[in-house]
């Protein structure tokens, strides 16, 4: 059970004392200079000594994060490895490597198409993000709501840098997103004649918001897992891509995998590859706790990015605003953006609201840390410190009851320790949650290389600068099924030349004329937490 500090009981008792007052204030929402002030002054992404040049590669004399750095320019693991080519293990039309929401939205619709389709996953089908992903699923599909809105509060929250074509896509095949998944067997929130319950997130103009209480992903996941396994679609796990394959004429043409427990070294050829790899938040840049799934170590960038592929604002970041900042053992995980969407308020030490609840996540991840770090209005934790979400004031502005059925995933994460969330407030801090950029995709989906496609988390650009809320479950569903459905047409017209490595040893080479003596391995293909002081 938890037990708070004494600091921290005095802090509670000024939450709870100005409680009755914050309910009737109306918090204002910031001005587009406040916002930027706040952002330069004490987003993550603005703390310059973070980041390195890049020495070699498409996007060389760019800077990404340091982390990211050293797995782009890393060694690769093929160069210590004697891999027969001619010996394939697997021949497929469409590989799509990454077994989350994007890998499996895009094996379905390459096996409706007629291809053989196959999933390679370094850990089982459904161990990604989309499972962990909690708030819901934006669709503008309600008569006061438009395509066009959902744009335009993407390309706001996006900082006007979302790439066009690939934001049309999004928002447009939103609501045909949501009846797909519906059709599938996902069980949204409705009411009782059968019309879905939707609701704001940070930046959004309109309640447009599905949700599966707030166990979205997990729901959404679980039938697509259950739709790849029905068609008796291949799914090859623990077994990791650790480099693209190419044929003489430079195209993508499969993937080295390695078995994650045998260690044995296996080739897939395919016609098209997909990747769907998902994020990057065990890098825990910059020291940060993450919300994210064990295996998202950026994997697919640093396939893509070796053998060619460019990649568009690899240095923006999603810290989410509410990670759990205690107890220690669910230090970083996400407290989902509902609960504020529901009601519950930001507040300090001294019991003063700080921000609107449903700013952008960029621009209020930044007022906590303003907070703490500069007003210095933050309460100390085992972990570090944080600001308490008042979640009972979602009981009392929605009624009793509310907490228990819209977000009971949050009840039972604090109730193991003791924390009943319906009556206390929880201490959370800024988490790392979400790789806004990614590989650069053109709207069908292929990267800048020929027969490379890219869905999910890995890709670039959809979401700009900063992605709302409920657009990453939606554009692993728009943007897996547009890649697999043209990996699927691409591969008919595809005819494999021999298969090569030669571009890894000239990335290699490149490394070697920059100066860079790469020790690291990537693709990193997971965490290590082992102890390094003994
Ligand atoms: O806060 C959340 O529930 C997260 C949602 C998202 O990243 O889209």
């Amino acid at each position: 059970m938890y037990e708070y500090t004494k600091e921290q009981l005095d802090s509670l008792k000024k939450v709870e004392e100005t409680r009755a007052a914050r309910l009737q204030q109306d918090l204002k929402r910031m001005t587009a200079d406040e916002k930027e002030a706040v952002l330069k002054a004490f987003h993550p992404d603005y703390i310059e000594s973070a980041y390195e040049e890049l020495k070699v590669g498409p996007n060389k004399g760019e800077k990404v994060l340091h982390e990211l750095a050293t797995l782009l320019q890393g060694r690769s693991r093929v160069l210590d490895m004697k891999i027969d080519l001619n010996k394939i293990d697997y021949d497929v039309d469409v590989l799509i490597i990454g077994g989350g929401g994007a890998g499996a939205s895009a094996a379905i619709e390459a096996d409706k198409a007629g291809a053989k389709a196959m999933i390679v996953t370094k850990l089982r089908l459904g161990d990604a993000n989309t499972a962990m992903a909690e708030g819901g699923i934006q669709a503008a599909d309600k008569p006061n709501d438009s395509p066009a809105i959902h744009y335009l509060d993407a390309l706001g929250g996006g900082h006007f840098a979302n790439k066009p074509e690939l934001l049309y896509k999004l928002v447009n095949d939103a609501p045909i997103a949501i009846k797909w998944l519906n059709d599938l067997g996902v069980m949204f929130d409705k009411e009782p004649d059968g019309t879905m319950i939707t609701t704001h997130g940070g930046g959004t103009s309109r309640k447009r918001m599905h949700a599966c209480k707030d166990y979205s992903g997990s729901e959404i996941m679980r039938v697509l897992r259950d739709e790849v396994y029905n068609r008796g679609i291949t799914v090859v796990d623990f077994t990791s891509a650790i480099e693209l394959i190419k044929d003489t004429d430079g195209k993508v043409a499969g993937a080295v995998l390695m078995n994650m427990e045998t260690k044995e070294i296996l080739v897939a050829r395919a016609k098209t590859v997909v990747i769907a790899t998902g994020g990057a938040g065990r890098l825990h840049y910059q020291g940060f706790p993450t919300s994210n799934h064990y295996g998202a170590t950026a994997d697919g960038l640093i396939l893509a990015y070796r053998a060619g592929a460019k990649l568009m604002y690899p240095e923006t970041l999603q810290y989410h605003p509410t990670g759990a900042a205690c107890p220690t053992q669910i230090y970083g995980a996400l407290v989902t953006e509902k609960v504020r969407s529901l009601g519950a308020q930001l507040v300090n030490k001294d019991g003063v609201a700080f921000v609107n609840p449903l700013e952008t996540r960029d621009v209020t991840a930044s007022t906590i840390i303003r907070e703490c770090k500069q007003n210095k209005k933050g309460i100390a934790t085992t972990d570090g410190e944080g600001v308490w979400l008042d979640t009972p004031m979602i009981e009392l502005r929605g009624g009793e009851g509310t907490i228990e059925k819209r977000i009971p995933a949050m009840m039972r994460m604090f109730g193991k320790y003791g924390i009943d969330i319906r009556k206390e407030p929880i201490l959370v801090y800024p988490t790392l949650h979400y790789q806004n950029g990614g590989i650069d995709i053109s709207a069908n989906g292929m990267a800048g290389i020929e027969n490379l496609f890219v869905a999910g988390e890995a890709v670039g650009g959809i979401h700009g600068k900063n992605r709302l809320m409920g657009n990453s479950l939606l554009d692993i569903i728009v943007f897996g099924r547009n890649a697999g459905q043209n990996a699927a047409a691409k591969s008919k017209s595809v005819k494999v030349k021999k298969l090569t490595l030669s571009f890894v040893k000239e990335y290699d080479k490149e490394l070697k004329e920059a100066g860079i003596n790469a020790k690291e391995l990537s693709p990193r293909i997971l965490p290590d937490y082992r102890r390094k002081d003994n």
